[in-house]
């Protein structure tokens, strides 16, 4: 585990000084975010990271992955659910694909992890909780499922679902070699509508 890097250093501050509240550059990265969002749902703030930070989060998440969690149940549909018997074959809630990738859970990570520390750091919840336009953003206390790592290894993959919250916040570490296709569809539902 890294223990010396301080979350500060993780970050590349020269384009993202995110614990200078009052930085120009800041403001900028939130009114970007803030415009990607509006226009298709989604945003990516690209060298997010300095190259230590990347090399010791990655360099945690290799240490364990191979106690990442497969789940016994690697056919799923949109709800991570099960047949629906009163549906027809083809209704999309009887639509069932691959989910074989795995997850390193919470628990896993040490207290003085970097990964953790970095979970935990104000500034960083500060600046999502600004980019989202939140008044403030709440720690997810599951000490399993609060910070996971995805792990993916060469033909792996994690079927289309809907998310049960309001939105997800993703840090990329590694991308994949080839393929690795992120594919999402903003504003398909509603209340009322799931479509
Ligand atoms: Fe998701």
């Amino acid at each position: 585990m890294s223990k010396q890097i301080s979350c500060l250093e993780m970050i590349n501050r020269i384009e993202y000084p995110i614990d200078e509240l009052e930085h120009h550059k800041r403001q900028q990265a939130i009114d970007l975010v803030r415009k990607e969002l509006s226009t298709d749902g989604c945003a990516v703030i690209r060298k997010f990271f300095s190259k230590a930070g990347l090399n010791a989060l990655l360099s945690e998440a290799h240490e364990l992955r191979e106690q990442a969690y497969y789940s016994p149940k690697k056919q799923c549909n949109v709800y991570l659910g099960d047949i629906t018997p009163a549906m027809t074959e083809d209704n999309p809630q009887n639509i069932f694909l691959e989910r074989s990738n795995g997850f390193i859970t919470a628990d896993l990570f040490g207290e003085e992890s970097a990964s953790r520390r970095l979970y935990y750091w104000e500034p960083l919840k500060r600046f999502l909780a600004d980019c989202l336009e939140k008044e403030e953003l709440f720690i997810y206390e599951d000490p399993v499922s609060n910070m996971i790592v995805n792990v993916a290894k060469p033909g792996q993959r994690f079927n289309w679902h809907f998310d049960t919250n309001d939105g997800v916040v993703s840090l990329m570490l590694q991308t994949a070699d080839d393929g690795g296709e992120f594919e999402y569809a903003p504003y398909i539902r509603n209340e009322l509508d799931e479509n």
